[in-house]
């Protein structure tokens, strides 16, 4: 039984064929997509808003064939009434997948022990793969000119800046050591990765490949994709007045844009906040590719979820 945790769950040798299965997804959507969740249903379990994950989810499970079932965390009784564990023993009996946005990292963790259905991680604080590997797909769309979509990341550059200890900076640490890319991050020094992330490189076996510094232009510098996420993430609202100030100098400005590689991409997982993280006229530039990233959560997890039931199955 595969499940979908964080971004070292698809070995380096298994990337290749989901990235190219994401692609097929793509250029065939609406002609023809294999019913790889005929007769199945799977349920969303979110306990945070969402717009592009939820919606990317449902549509997905429909154009497989699946029957998507959304449960606002407080529906239900995970962990409440009833312990995580016995919850996903009583969801695995009526569903086939099941897709968990949490704040606890360990609750998903708890979610997979009692699972015998596929679980994903669709964001918890600590990580947010599904964003990461559909960013890493978005990339190599672009730069893959021979077909080699993995092969195209190698030696890459990212740039992330502002919010350095956050689920989207340390997802993208995992995520650019797996796939054999460099990340620089810039923000203050407060939000300097913590050991965690350190603990989870060296258990997965992945080399500490990042560097953190407190200069925007340092870190920008010979950046192939510039990256940066709003500053007051759900759960941190109470300290939004601190964060905007603390992360001021970080924003991805026109000039700091301008300081990476000339022909470097803009990212952004979205929800943007102009003004803050990122000023509207890098939002407007050519080079910004935010909504194709936005567009590809939906082939990325289809290409995700067609590749966890076949798991099931072999
Ligand atoms: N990027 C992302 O996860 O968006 P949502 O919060 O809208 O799902």
């Amino acid at each position: 039984m595969k499940h979908f945790l964080k971004e070292t769950d698809f070995k380096a040798h298994e990337l290749p064929g989901l990235f190219a299965l994401a692609q097929s997804l793509k250029k065939g959507r609406g002609r023809h997509t294999p019913p790889s969740l005929a007769g199945q249903t799977w349920a969303l379990i979110f306990d945070k808003s969402s717009t592009r994950t939820r919606v990317s989810f449902e549509v997905g499970i429909h154009e497989l064939g699946g029957n998507p079932l959304f449960l606002n965390k407080n529906d239900i009784q995970l962990g409440s009434s009833e312990s995580v564990e016995d919850t996903s023993k009583v969801l695995s009996r009526f569903v086939h997948g099941l897709i968990v946005r949490i704040y606890d990292h360990s609750e998903v963790e708890q979610l997979v022990e009692g699972a015998t259905m596929p679980v994903i991680n669709a964001m918890t604080d600590f990580l947010h793969p599904c964003q990461i590997y559909t960013d890493a797909f978005t990339m190599a769309e672009r730069w893959a000119t021979d077909g080699d979509l993995v092969g195209s990341l190698k030696g890459r550059k990212i740039a992330f800046f502002g919010d350095t200890a956050s689920n989207m900076a340390y997802s993208w640490i995992v995520g650019a050591a797996h796939f054999g890319m460099q990340i620089a991050l810039a923000g203050p020094q407060k939000f300097a990765p913590g050991p965690e992330l350190d603990a989870l490189l060296a258990k997965e076996g992945l080399p500490k490949n990042y560097t953190f510094t407190t200069d925007p232009m340092e870190a920008a510098r010979d950046a192939d994709v510039v990256y940066t996420d709003v500053w007051v993430s759900m759960g941190k609202e109470e300290e939004k007045q601190e964060r905007l100030a603390t992360m001021a100098p970080y924003a991805v400005t026109a000039e700091l844009f301008a300081a990476a590689k000339p022909d470097a991409i803009f990212m952004h997982c979205l929800p943007a906040h102009a003004g803050e993280e990122v000023e509207q006229a890098v939002l407007d530039s050519p080079r910004c590719i935010i909504f194709d990233e936005a567009e590809n959560r939906l082939h990325m997890q289809k290409a995700i979820m067609a590749s966890l039931t076949q798991t099931v199955r072999d």
